[in-house]
């Protein structure tokens, strides 16, 4: 018996075929355009996400004996999707989570007081890069548009619900809980759409999909749509919960970092919503179909892949991003130069929309070297500084961070991060927690797994990484680097 796992990640598509002792007999992945048109914007067309689907799952599908008898899918979290009910073509693409536009309408809702008020509610506060704003947006500038999200004809949703209406040619408009905790139009504490939320953003409610749990029977594919398929979606969770799952940090306290485009930490915190006081945010890690909420305390890191795609893209130094790592090595040092990559405003624990990055510390004798190791530093040092917050938060040490995202297989990173945090970090066998979570969600939903205490047996360690220098001293200069690249944007 196997799964089809699709992760909609925000670059491109993965799908992994999973068998039910937790081997990956099989992998498509299939990139998507990204798109730009103004500075601070980042669009994704949703034909192109799921042309990618259709792609990434043929792959995965030809190249496994197995034939699937489940579907689970994870997703890039808070990207706002519009599509029509009936022929399922969006009439305009996708807001990215990444996307700044929103950042003056923000800060117009925190003029009326509604920051702390809203974060009670949500568990997160008031940002370009959740969904609430980005539906405002829409709202605001595309008015005729709109119209027809208010008369019915348009859905809203977030990238697994669009996925579903996909699969399902149109039949189901649902979205799980993980995903919609990350809208800021859920209440934490009911999990459901909260009416005074939707009435601040100004959201029509019948557009919005129904919540479910993260695994049960939740809805099912259209052979006429997908690939021939009649397969039940038995497994749905943004990708971050997915991975946290995929690790099996199924008790309080255990967490897990992946490294992906950004850099997201997770801590599970049971029953309890903590509300943070340094920054980060409260979640929903996942709801089982009782209705029981497991809540998560995140610390989201925008860019941290990114920056490594942006030293190939931008800089041109390297020509694939696994480069970095024998580009860092050549040197073994920064030299001093210190990068701040907040290329798309700084999340966790900072929060600064409209900050840009910054290198500080170049010579006429700074190498490509030097500033490909100040890239990896730069990305261990924003997850400690979220480490920092969450401990303060939560009142005790993180024993040890399982970690996982295709930056993981960087051993050199892996090291830093050890070394600047003062934990182990305990690389994952599969790097793909993420697709790994949602099949091990969809399996769970579909009968092929029992219990959590299967599961968890199938997730393995493949290397730990113990600190070995002390860099405290480093990262308390690149602290001071925010400081004064905040005051300089
Ligand atoms: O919150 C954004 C997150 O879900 C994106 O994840 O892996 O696509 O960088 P990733």
């Amino acid at each position: 018996m196997s799964i089809l796992a699709i992760d909609a990640g925000t670059t491109g598509v993965t799908a992994l075929v999973v068998s039910n002792r937790g081997q990956i007999l099989s992998r498509g992945y299939q990139e998507f355009e990204q798109h730009f048109p103004k500075p601070g914007w980042v669009e994704h067309d949703p034909e192109q996400i799921w042309q990618a689907v259709l792609a990434a799952c043929s792959r995965a599908l030809d190249l496994s004996d197995e034939a699937p008898t489940a579907l689970g899918i994870t997703n890039q979290r808070e990207t706002a999707v519009m599509w029509d009910g009936v022929t399922l073509a969006s009439p305009t693409n996708a807001i990215v989570w990444q996307d700044r536009r929103t950042s003056d309408l923000t800060k117009e809702l925190q003029q009326l007081n509604t920051d702390d008020w809203i974060r009670a509610r949500t568990g997160l506060n008031l940002d370009p890069y959740f969904t609430s704003s980005k539906f405002l947006w829409w709202k605001r500038n595309l008015p005729q548009i709109w119209r027809e999200v208010e008369s019915g004809k348009l859905k809203l949703g977030t990238v697994d619900s669009y996925l579903v209406a996909r699969l399902s040619g149109g039949a189901f408009h649902i979205t799980d809980c993980s995903n919609a905790s990350r809208t800021q139009l859920m209440n934490l504490e009911t999990a459901n759409w909260d009416s005074e939320l939707l009435e601040a953003f100004g959201i029509p409610l019948h557009a919005l999909p129904r919540i479910t749990s993260s695994w049960g029977e939740l809805a099912k594919t259209d052979p006429e749509h997908f690939l021939g398929l009649s397969l039940p979606i038995s497994g749905i969770a943004g990708d971050q919960q997915a991975a946290l799952f995929g690790q099996s940090a199924f008790e309080k306290g255990e967490s897990k970092a992946t490294y992906g485009t950004g850099a997201f930490i997770l801590t599970n915190t049971g029953e309890e919503i903590v509300r943070s006081s340094h920054g980060l945010l409260a979640t929903v890690a996942w709801q089982a179909p009782s209705g029981a909420i497991t809540y998560a305390s995140e610390g989201s890191v925008f860019v941290a892949g990114a920056a490594v795609q942006w030293l190939r893209d931008g800089l041109g130094i390297i020509e694939r991003s696994s480069d970095v790592e024998q580009l860092a090595r050549r040197s073994g040092s920064s030299d001093s130069v210190v990068f701040v990559p907040s290329l798309t405003g700084l999340g966790a624990p900072f929060w600064n929309a409209d900050i840009r990055g910054s290198l500080l510390g170049i010579t006429r004798g700074t190498s490509s070297s030097n500033i490909a190791f100040a890239t990896l530093e730069a990305i261990a040092f924003q997850v400690n500084a979220v480490l920092g917050a969450m401990q303060q938060d939560l009142g005790e040490p993180i024993a040890a961070m399982r970690v996982d995202g295709g930056a993981a297989a960087n051993d050199l990173l892996m090291q830093l991060q050890a070394d600047c945090s003062g934990h182990d970090v305990v690389r994952a066998r599969v790097l793909e927690s993420t697709g790994f979570g949602a099949a091990l969600l969809a399996g769970l939903g579909a009968g092929i797994f029992e219990d959590l205490g299967q599961l968890r047996a199938l997730n393995e360690t493949e290397r730990r990484f113990t600190p070995e220098l002390d860099r405290s001293e480093d990262y308390r200069r690149w602290l001071k680097a925010v400081e004064i690249t905040a005051s300089f944007s």
